[in-house]
């Protein structure tokens, strides 16, 4: 008699638990997102840079989403461009946190959407904020603000040949990741060997083959993947 009592107890148990997930779903809530912000003259929409990561990342870790960040993604000495995309993951973030107070976020930013995804983490630093307790993840491409030294530098294939490198932007404005993100090991700052705009030698290769490879190499798709899918 015990058994069929604990079986049934069981599944009344579970029952309880999914209820509450299923209402959640019905309204439009995610288990995570994944918010996107594209580079320099990519049109709007997604990009080249993580397309294949992204595919992947939501037919392996199950209700999942997808936001693009809009924003010019045009040239830009200043913060004008990038701080509209740094308004646009915030307003998305602010407003999810609302509704769906469990709803994850990575950010996955190219270029000068790295800048922009950088800038978004100076507004959630504080990691007791519930935006940033939900920011799982933050992956980098190409990132002109690259920081020597940073656990979560690698290189193309995962390795550290990059990682004491200082990107082509640094010092100039405000807009590398708040520290508080490497402390909690949510980084992955993939910069390639040869890409000149986050190894900082110079800016003059800023469309320099291998600044340009990163949604071509499946190494890079595959450390995508991999980070995300142990993140969220
Ligand atoms: C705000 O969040 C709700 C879910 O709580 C969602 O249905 C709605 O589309 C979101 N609005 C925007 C502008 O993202
Ligand atoms: C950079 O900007 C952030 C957020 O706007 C601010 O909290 C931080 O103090 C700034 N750091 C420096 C060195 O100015
Ligand atoms: C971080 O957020 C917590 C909780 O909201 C707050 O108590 C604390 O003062 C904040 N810390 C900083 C440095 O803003
Ligand atoms: C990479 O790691 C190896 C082994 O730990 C170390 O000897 C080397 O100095 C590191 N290279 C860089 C650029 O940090
Ligand atoms: C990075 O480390 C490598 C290997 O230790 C070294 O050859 C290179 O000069 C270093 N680069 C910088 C910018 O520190």
């Amino acid at each position: 008699m015990l058994l069929p009592v604990l079986a049934l107890g069981a599944l009344l148990f579970v029952h309880a638990a999914a209820a509450p997930l299923l209402a959640a779903r019905q309204d439009g809530c995610k288990d995570y997102v994944l918010i996107e912000a594209r580079g320099t003259f990519e049109p709007q929409g997604p990009s080249i840079g993580f397309r294949n990561m992204i595919e992947r990342t939501l037919s392996s870790v199950p209700r999942g989403g997808h936001h693009v960040v809009v924003y010019p993604a045009a040239p830009d000495a200043t913060q004008l461009t990038t701080l509209i995309g740094r308004q646009d993951i915030t307003d998305y973030i602010n407003n999810g946190t609302k509704g769906c107070p469990t709803q994850k976020y990575a950010l996955l930013g190219y270029s000068q959407g790295a800048t922009v995804v950088n800038e978004a983490t100076q507004v959630f630093f504080n990691q007791s904020s519930i935006q940033a307790r939900q920011t799982k993840a933050v992956l980098l491409i190409g990132n002109p603000y690259h920081l020597p030294n940073k656990d979560g530098n690698v290189d193309e294939d995962g390795g550290n040949r990059t990682s004491n490198y200082t990107g082509a932007l640094v010092g100039t404005l405000n807009a590398t990741i708040a520290p508080s993100y490497y402390d909690t090991g949510k980084v992955r700052d993939i910069c390639h060997t040869t890409d000149l705009v986050c190894t900082g030698i110079s800016l003059d290769s800023l469309f320099s083959s291998s600044h340009l490879s990163y949604g071509f190499t499946q190494s890079v798709q595959d450390l995508g993947v991999d980070f995300l899918t142990q993140q969220l």
